[in-house]
């Protein structure tokens, strides 16, 4: 069958007088008086075939017959198509096929929505439909990039000398991250396996094995709350490196990004990258993930908003907190629905306010007037760099919550006047994480990255005096505002890895039961090593320039981790249930 079939969508004009067999779908029919015209699909794309009465009364009956759908193998010729006739929207438009002989291979019900690009269709159809929803150009086209990409991520590896190696997807629970997907065991009642949240600490063992390059398209688990860039399982380019530095790490990062880049887009790729540590991007965009293909950065108004009349910004510093403003730039048209709208937008974020000074050519109107002199107000303007036309905006409360409002505020604004140049890449590195953040709701420490990260050589001092201040050799790569990846060189250390799993809260017992083997292995000669992981569906999501994950997953769960087309979760026998010795509390 395919020696000698041709690819619909490679027909052009200088395939005109071949005689092709193509094999595909029906797009579309158009019964024209007498003559008909089928669009037939394939991956490759579309082509018009022409049935003519004379190719002879079973095939033209055949022809009659074809609805949507309908999978056919068509024999004929390629002509170029008359004058006046061509359809320069097709790839394929300059030419069509005159049937010779119809082969109907199968036949189908109409489906429930059209298999072409840009559906209106609700998502949940889509995703009951994955099956068809997959045949539609621009998801084939997604798959034919996500497959290209992960085809010039393995060639690069393998040319740097990483070996693809593959770990286990039964594993063992462990405390930290995500929650864990849970297998209970038949033969070990009462035990569970986890599902991996990320090859971790398999992939440090396969250091210590002395592979000294590994990599693994790695799928990952992890029981959390879903969002539009979040699956419950996803894939992730893992990669870890024996005797190298972070700046090692990143190269390869970089390098691999760069190929695909370029493979995929014919884009150059400006590495080395910029790179910001995460104290920086935290000061000037309010997150750790800054997408910056568009200014209104955060600037600090702490020492203006020291001991002034206003007492809400008085009062946040004076108890630590903190006081920062957004200058935008040509906003002083904004209405005022919209500028209370903002500030129920902040509320969201947390705030209990946001002010404002709008700037026009003869007054400033803001809430602050009341409170702030003349000169106060012009040194506000003056450190926001603000000027006739623009609006600043400012929030004082607790650090992270000035951040997180801010560093929102920031995108909802380039968002509702379209500042984000779609067609530009922010890619950046963010460096020295903080290793450990305390976690008040368990009052104790947790990794910012994860346990095996190791502190930056000058901080060692700190792990004793003052654990909070402790950066880490963490590293996150940032792409467009969303976080692409990231890694860290690990502790090789047995006794450093011992005094951050007690600063985590770990007794040397918990520490022993949970991660033994981890510290047994590092007794026998761990090399210095790290690494880090690409979200692959991010990455694909981002180069496809689509909003959703689950556009660029072939078969994704919705936002409740439920897969619309096979039903699962769902329930199993009770006979399954006894085998594996669990009995179920609450059947919801
Ligand atoms: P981390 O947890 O940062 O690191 O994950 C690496 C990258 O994986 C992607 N990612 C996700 N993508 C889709 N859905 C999710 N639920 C999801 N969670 C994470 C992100 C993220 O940057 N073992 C470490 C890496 C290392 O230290 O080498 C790790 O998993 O793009
Ligand atoms: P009020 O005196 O409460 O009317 O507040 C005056 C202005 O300050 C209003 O525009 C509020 O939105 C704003 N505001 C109140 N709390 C904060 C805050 N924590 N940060 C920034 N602006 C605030």
């Amino acid at each position: 069958m395919l020696e000698e079939r041709t690819e619909a969508g490679s027909l052009r004009a200088g395939h005109a007088g071949v005689d092709v067999r193509l094999y595909g779908w029906v797009q579309s029919r158009r019964d024209h008086g007498g003559v008909i015209f089928v669009d037939l699909r394939d991956r490759s794309g579309l082509a018009q075939v022409v049935f003519n009465p004379d190719m002879g009364a079973a095939d033209f009956a055949g022809a009659e017959k074809l609805r949507s759908e309908y999978v056919v193998a068509v024999a004929g010729r390629v002509r170029i198509r008359p004058e006046g006739s061509e359809n320069p929207k097709m790839a394929t438009g300059a030419v069509e096929v005159v049937a010779a002989e119809l082969t109907i291979l199968n036949r189908a019900k109409t489906p429930p929505f059209y298999i072409e690009d840009g559906v209106a269709t609700d998502e949940s159809l889509r995703l009951k439909y994955r099956y068809l929803d997959l045949r539609r150009p621009e998801m084939q086209n997604t798959f034919r990039l996500r497959h290209r990409i992960t085809q010039i991520m393995r060639r690069y590896l393998d040319e740097a000398g990483f070996w693809e190696i593959e770990t286990p997807i039964l594993g063992k629970s462990t405390p930290e991250g995500a929650r864990d997907y849970l297998v209970p065991s038949r033969i070990n009642e009462g035990s569970f396996y986890a599902l991996p949240q990320s090859p971790q600490l398999f992939k440090q063992l396969l250091m210590v094995s002395g592979m000294e390059k590994y990599y693994q398209i790695a799928r990952c688990f992890r029981d959390e709350d879903l969002r539009a860039d979040r699956q419950p399982e996803f894939t992730q380019l893992d990669l870890e490196m024996s005797f190298a530095d972070a700046e090692d790490v990143l190269r390869v990062a970089e390098e691999i990004l760069a190929r695909v880049l370029s493979g995929v887009t014919g884009k150059s790729f400006p590495a080395p990258l910029p790179r910001l540590t995460y104290r920086e991007a935290f000061e000037r965009y309010g997150t750790d993930k800054p997408d910056t293909r568009f200014g209104l950065e955060l600037v600090d108004i702490a020492d203006i908003a020291r001991g002034c009349a206003f007492k809400v910004f008085a009062d946040a510093v004076a108890k630590g907190g903190m006081v920062k403003g957004i200058c935008a730039k040509g906003f002083a048209d904004m209405p005022r629905r919209e500028l209370d709208d903002l500030g129920a937008f902040a509320g969201r974020c947390g705030a209990k306010g946001l002010a404002y000074i709008v700037i026009t050519p003869d007054e400033l109107k803001s809430p602050l007037t009341k409170f702030f002199s003349a000169a106060e107000m012009q040194s506000l303007i003056k450190r926001l760099g603000g000027e006739a036309g623009d609006i600043l905006f400012f929030c004082a409360d607790r650090p992270e919550i000035v951040c997180r409002t801010l560093g929102e505020l920031r995108l909802e604004l380039a968002r509702r006047r379209h500042l984000i140049p779609e067609d530009r890449l922010s890619c950046l590195w963010v460096t020295e994480f903080p290793l450990l953040e305390y976690d008040e709701e368990e009052k104790r420490f947790v990794a910012v990255h994860h346990p095996f990260t190791a502190p930056l050589d000058e901080d060692v001092p700190l792990l004793a005096s003052d654990p909070a201040a402790v950066r880490s050799k963490a590293y996150d790569l940032v792409l467009n505002g969303t976080e692409l990846g990231g890694g860290s060189i690990r502790v090789h250390d047995g006794a450093v890895q011992r005094r951050i799993f007690d600063l985590l809260g770990f007794t040397p017992e918990q520490a022993q039961e949970n991660f033994d083997f981890l510290l047994e292995a590092f007794a026998y000669g761990a090399p210095p090593h790290g690494g880090l992981a690409l979200g692959l569906d991010r990455l694909v999501m981002i180069l496809a320039g689509r909003n959703s994950i689950r556009d660029v997953i072939a078969f994704p769960k919705t936002q409740s981790a439920n897969c619309l087309m096979t039903q699962a979760p769902g329930a199993v026998t009770d006979a399954q249930l006894r085998d594996l010795h669990i009995r179920v509390l609450d059947r919801g």
